[in-house]
């Protein structure tokens, strides 16, 4: 008997490369141009933008759902709506899982959930980041509990992951229910404007169960959670400006928590005076001026990377370069609120202090705070436990922390923000400075109150007091005089005196006591 002969091998090569097409096909022609038609890209398209040419290495293409309920076992689509893999993003190492809406509205099942937490687990092993592009209907309806126990293996995974890799989510489409909550455990969102709604009650069940008529932009768009919410980080104007955010972004941060953040040549010198800062202080200390003037001046080729520059606009955060080197940058906003803190932007900068000691990256304040903001809604909104997320953020971090105190530094947020108490290694001070216990209008209504009232002019007396107080007191001398202040310096040589002391730093070792974990006032 002739031994029977099975596809020979070109054949079997055929039959592989028909169904890599097959499985790049997702969800169809059709469904390509609706989501096309709405103004997205498709999963795979987004990833070509983000990698380098050629780097992309797919995992799981040929995964399938193994459903059989609603008449799934008749509907499997080879990659289960979710493309997996590595590649590297300016020659660095990546790992990217895409959800595709083209298949079953990029809804998460058990298989699809499976690749996922295959390819966390690792860029946990490799050290590298994982981004993820989040194009979704939730939890797979037809899956039942097994999408719910997918979501569960992706949330223990995200933080298992925090602080060990960078995670960025990009949100290019619906993410609905308790899918929100992968995204939201990560260390940076960045939505597509008009185009990607987060909401965990979407508007019909809104309307069911309060009455409330809401669109899903009202709901849950990102120009509301850039603004509003604060859910957001940053917010792009389509998908490719969405991709160069997040490239932007990986420029910034180490790969993981054991390597230092990548160095750039930026050509900016480090010894470069600037006398024009100096003059971006008004005259009188209570008129407001834009706090990224001082930034930009200072930083390398001015480039500030403003992270939530929509929310909280009375802390400004973001990312930068001095010598090439990234920094974290935390900074008061005397446009807003003067400046004071309050509670969404103690929370703001809480938690990207963290994301920069996690990730060994250097943090730079800029102080000029009038205290915090007082009132009835700060109070009762919980700025106790709100602003204490800010002192324990501070406190806890072990980075080089470098504060510069430009203009005012008053009552408890003279503690929070950086000061040499909080651990800072450096403290500058420009002469500007005041750092007190409170403002000289507060200050001398309370201690001369007396003197006040009983003056035939009581305007003239307050303000004779007032001057008495800021010459005496509102400066950074007493603090100096303590040791509280290491240099008081001329605002033009800030950068080259920021330069010098992040060299100093550059090996700062501080062990702290070893304990399970602290526990930080959520
Ligand atoms: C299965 C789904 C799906 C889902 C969408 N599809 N969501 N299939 N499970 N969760 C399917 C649709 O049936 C449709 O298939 C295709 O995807 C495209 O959906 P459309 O509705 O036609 O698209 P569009 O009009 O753009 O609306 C998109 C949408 C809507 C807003 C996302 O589909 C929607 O509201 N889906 C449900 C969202 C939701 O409530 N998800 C569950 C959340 S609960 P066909 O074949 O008809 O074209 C959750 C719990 C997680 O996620 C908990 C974790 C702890």
């Amino acid at each position: 008997m002739p031994k029977a002969m099975g596809p020979s091998i070109d054949q079997k090569i055929k039959h592989l490369k028909e169904l890599r097409e097959q499985s790049k096909l997702g969800g169809g022609q059709k469904r390509v141009e609706e989501q096309h038609a709405k103004g997205k890209l498709t999963a795979r398209e987004r990833i070509e933008l983000l990698l380098d040419a050629g780097s992309f290495n797919e995992l799981d293409q040929f995964v399938a759902h193994q459903c059989t309920e609603f008449g799934m076992a008749d509907k499997k689509i080879l990659g289960d709506g979710v493309i997996t893999g590595y590649g590297t993003v300016d020659g660095r190492l990546v790992y990217v899982f895409s959800q595709d809406f083209t298949v079953f509205g990029g809804s998460l099942g058990e298989m699809f959930a499976k690749k996922v937490c295959k390819l966390m687990d690792l860029a946990m092993k490799t050290g590298a980041p994982v981004i993820g592009l989040n194009d979704s209907g939730g939890a797979r309806i037809q899956e039942g509990v097994a999408s719910l126990g997918g979501y569960g293996d992706i949330f223990f995974r995200n933080v298992i992951s925090s602080g060990v890799i960078p995670q960025i989510s990009a949100i290019m489409g619906p993410c609905a229910g308790g899918a929100v909550y992968s995204p939201a455990l990560t260390d940076f969102i960045i939505m597509v404007d008009k185009t990607s709604h987060m909401f965990i009650t979407g508007p019909d069940v809104v309307k069911t169960v309060l009455g409330q008529e809401v669109t899903f932009e009202e709901l849950g768009g990102a120009m509301i959670h850039s603004q509003t919410s604060g859910v957001a980080h940053l917010i792009a104007k389509d998908e490719e400006h969405c991709i160069q955010i997040i490239k932007k972004l990986l420029s910034y941060v180490p790969s993981n928590y054991l390597e230092d953040p990548p160095t750039q040549e930026t050509g900016d010198d480090p010894n470069r005076i600037d006398e024009s800062l100096a003059r971006i202080l008004p005259d009188d200390p209570d008129k407001p001026y834009d706090i990224k003037e001082i930034i930009n001046r200072v930083v390398d080729n001015g480039e500030f990377f403003e992270i939530q520059p929509l929310w909280a606009q009375n802390i400004v955060i973001g990312f930068a370069r001095l010598n090439g080197k990234t920094i974290g940058v935390v900074a008061n906003q005397p446009t807003r609120y003067a400046g004071a803190l309050d509670t969404n932007s103690s929370m703001k900068a809480g938690r990207f202090i963290r994301f920069c000691d996690a990730f060994n990256i250097p943090i730079i304040t800029f102080v000029d705070v009038p205290g915090f903001l007082p009132g009835v809604e700060q109070e009762h909104g919980g700025i106790i436990k709100h602003g204490s997320k800010l002192l324990y953020a501070y406190c806890e971090a072990t980075v080089p922390k470098i504060t510069v105190i430009l203009r005012k530094d008053y009552g408890g947020a003279y503690d929070v923000m950086g000061s040499k108490h909080s651990g800072a290694d450096i403290n500058y001070a420009w002469p500007t400075a005041e750092i007190a216990v409170m403002g000289p209008h507060g200050a001398i209504n309370i201690i001369f109150r007396k003197e006040i009232a009983e003056a035939k002019n009581q305007e003239q007396k307050r303000d004779e007091l007032v001057s008495e107080y800021r010459q005496k007191f509102a400066s950074p001398y007493i603090a100096a005089q303590k040791g509280y202040i290491d240099e008081v310096i001329e605002p033009a040589e800030t950068r080259p005196k920021l330069i010098s002391a992040l060299e100093s730093l550059a090996t700062k070792r501080e062990p702290r006591p070893s304990r399970k974990h602290s526990n930080v006032p959520l």
